[in-house]
């Protein structure tokens, strides 16, 4: 099966760094399908130039945010690209292959994706530097799941998170209203009861979820204080360029 690897984006000074390690990732794995929905109102050229150099099967959306998530505290991210490239499968026919959200700033151990390709309905497994706990994993006992272990349970049903699961996409296509909200902490818990999820229907991969085979690492931003005076200096600089 094909893995539909997701992975939401947008333009911010770190974002060519991010897609050149996670594309060179994916660069070792066959069977493998890149959308990569671009949290902008067009398809940036760059990008496609970037995406073009791995040599992966891609499909480049542009999937911005709709404005009025933008004043949501805290604003629901990746939510809109999600959605885009959700529609982008249903609406191109691809009825077989498995789905696997990857943002662009995780880590990926090579061996997740031979773990995930034989997903039958919904599997699961540990993920990385999660909160509070330092790992966000499913509780398998005798080979079935049966609770979670995460930093932030926050009522869910579902208390994982969106880097720990992968969905096959004819179990997606028995829901065709399943939809992720613009709500953000709950876009993976309200995704899965979209897709009626249900206990007994989550396989554990990752050695019965005892490895680590995917990590949410996190890019430090620059302060925003130093951005300011950057742009101050970029428009010093546009003046003295003047007509
Ligand atoms: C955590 C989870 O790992 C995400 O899956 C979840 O979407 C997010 O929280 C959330 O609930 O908001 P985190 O590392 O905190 O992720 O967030 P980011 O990595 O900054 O953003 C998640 C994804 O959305 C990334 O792939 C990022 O490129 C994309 N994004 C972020 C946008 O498309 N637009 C934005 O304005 C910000
Ligand atoms: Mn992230």
């Amino acid at each position: 099966p094909t893995i539909y690897f997701v992975t939401p984006t947008y333009p911010r000074r770190e974002q060519i760094a991010e897609l050149t390690r996670l594309g060179q990732t994916l660069m070792h794995i066959p069977n493998l399908h890149w959308i990569v929905a671009d949290d902008f109102d067009g398809c940036n050229t760059f990008l496609d130039y970037l995406l073009n150099k791995f040599g992966i099967p891609y499909t480049h959306i542009a999937s911005p945010m709709p404005d009025i998530y933008r004043s949501f505290a805290p604003i629901p991210r990746g939510v809109a690209n999600r959605r885009a490239a959700i529609n982008w499968i249903r609406n191109n026919g691809k009825k077989s292959g498995v789905l696997y959200f990857g943002d662009d700033d995780n880590a990926f151990d090579l061996r997740l994706f031979s773990e995930i390709r034989s997903t039958q309905r919904v599997s699961m497994f540990p993920v990385g530097l999660i909160g509070l706990y330092a790992v966000s994993t499913p509780i398998v006992k005798q080979g079935k799941v049966i609770g979670f272990f995460d930093s932030w349970p926050a009522n869910r049903l579902w208390p994982v998170d969106m880097a720990g699961f992968a969905v096959n996409l004819e179990y997606l296509a028995l829901s065709p209203n399943a939809t992720m909200p613009y709500r953000a902490g709950y876009e993976e818990d309200e995704f899965l009861k979209s897709i009626g999820l249900q206990m007994a229907h989550i396989e554990p991969k990752a050695s019965n979820c005892s490895e680590i085979l995917v990590w949410h690492t996190q890019t430090k931003k620059e302060k925003s204080a130093v951005v300011r005076i950057d742009s101050k200096i970029l428009e010093s600089d546009q003046t003295s360029l003047g007509p």
